[in-house]
């Protein structure tokens, strides 16, 4: 046998003893971070024992040079021995892939037996739901619903609406200002005034929204609040309609049995003008409930709801309205106390703290 070929023998049991250990690993019982451990050593032996710099390789380059009588059967066993490297490595990786992916889907399984967690569904915020309510009832007597800024200026909010400079009513209604001169408005009437002045008249809009005021938050104060103003405007509109309109309305609420009554007010932009009670929803206006005190009209029967009035002469003449011609009412009334009273909720804050506990009771 000539030397080269007596070399080959010795690397073919070198490579031998290499693969034995690879041929001999059972995959019983591997982990699977194990399996891809063992999967990344045999790629690096393949690497090692057939790539471009492994000794085979070198023996391959080498067969130009052995002797030409024994150089057909040293190819031959060069051959041999690298499909022995091959297959043997071959059978390995396709073993530990087929222990992986059997391991990992094992591991992504889904028990579909198992009961699903309910998604937790959202709900309309107790002020929507009253809201929508009230828009509804309106809705369906012909009005239609208004939407307008919040930031006004003082025309919007105090001119218009009969407030002149100087005006006690301003006071009560102290708002933020802009450092630009403009005010959040104080109150949802200035929607009266946009409303004509783009819609014109005949008009029965209402309109609901958010207002500020300059008040330090309690009980029964924030900041910032929601109103509901109503406004009719026809020819030949009496306070006869006003009161039909707030009673339908609340019987509508709180049911056939409701009574309305109005008590002479002032507002500035109304003339005359009046303050709203309802019979308590509750007590049904006898002021007692169980045996005691009833607790959302304190006893009295009445709860109060808002102002109203005939719309005052000087606010259809800012609208360019002919007063001679035309007549109207117009209500206002705040959300929050109304949405208190009926739910019995003792301190308005909780409506904005959004307290998923205190949101969830109203739905
Ligand atoms: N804007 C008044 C307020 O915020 C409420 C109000 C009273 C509105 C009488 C009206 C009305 O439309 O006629 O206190």
């Amino acid at each position: 046998m000539s030397e080269a070929l007596k070399q080959l023998e010795e690397y073919r049991t070198e490579v031998s003893g290499r693969l034995a250990s690879v041929d001999a690993l059972s995959t019983d019982g591997l982990q699977l971070s194990d399996a891809e451990a063992r999967l990344r050593k045999i790629k690096d032996l393949s690497v090692e024992l057939t790539g471009k710099k492994s000794r085979l390789a070198e023996i391959k380059k080498a067969i130009g040079k052995v002797d030409a009588e024994s150089r057909a059967e040293f190819a031959q066993e060069v051959q041999s021995i690298e499909k022995t490297i091959r297959s043997a490595l071959e059978t390995a990786e396709s073993r530990l892939n087929e222990h992986i992916s059997s391991l990992s889907a094992e591991r992504d399984a889904v028990d579909v037996t198992i009961p699903g967690r309910r998604p937790r569904t959202g709900h309309l915020h107790v002020l929507t739901i009253l809201r929508q309510k009230i828009e509804d009832i309106f809705v369906s007597m012909g009005y239609a619903i208004e939407d307008d800024r919040e930031i006004e200026t003082d025309y919007y909010n105090f001119d218009a609406l009969n407030i002149p400079e100087g005006h006690p009513a301003r006071e009560s209604q102290d708002t933020f200002y802009t450092t630009t001169g403009l005010a959040l408005r104080s109150q949802t009437s200035t929607v009266q005034i946009r409303a004509m002045e783009r819609r014109g008249v005949p008009i029965r809009i209402l309109a609901p929204g958010k207002v500020f005021r300059r008040d330090t938050p309690d009980m029964t104060h924030t900041p910032m609040f929601n109103q509901l103003e109503g406004l009719c405007v026809d020819k030949g509109i009496t306070m006869a309609h006003l009161k039909g309109t707030v009673t339908e309305w609340l019987k509508r609420m709180y049911g056939e049995d409701t009574v309305t009554r109005f008590r002479p007010s002032y507002f500035p932009f109304t003339e005359p003008s009046a303050e709203f009670d309802f019979s308590c929803f509750k007590c049904h206006g006898t002021g007692r409930f169980e045996g005691e005190r009833c607790r959302p009209c304190k006893g009295s029967g009445w709860i109060e709801l808002g102002g109203s009035g005939m719309v005052h002469p000087n606010v259809l003449l800012a609208c360019g309205v002919d007063p001679t011609v035309y007549s109207g009412f117009a209500f206002g009334f705040g959300l929050e106390r109304m949405a208190a009273l009926m739910y019995n909720i003792d301190d308005i804050r909780h409506m904005f703290e959004n307290d998923v506990r205190f949101l969830e009771q109203f739905r």
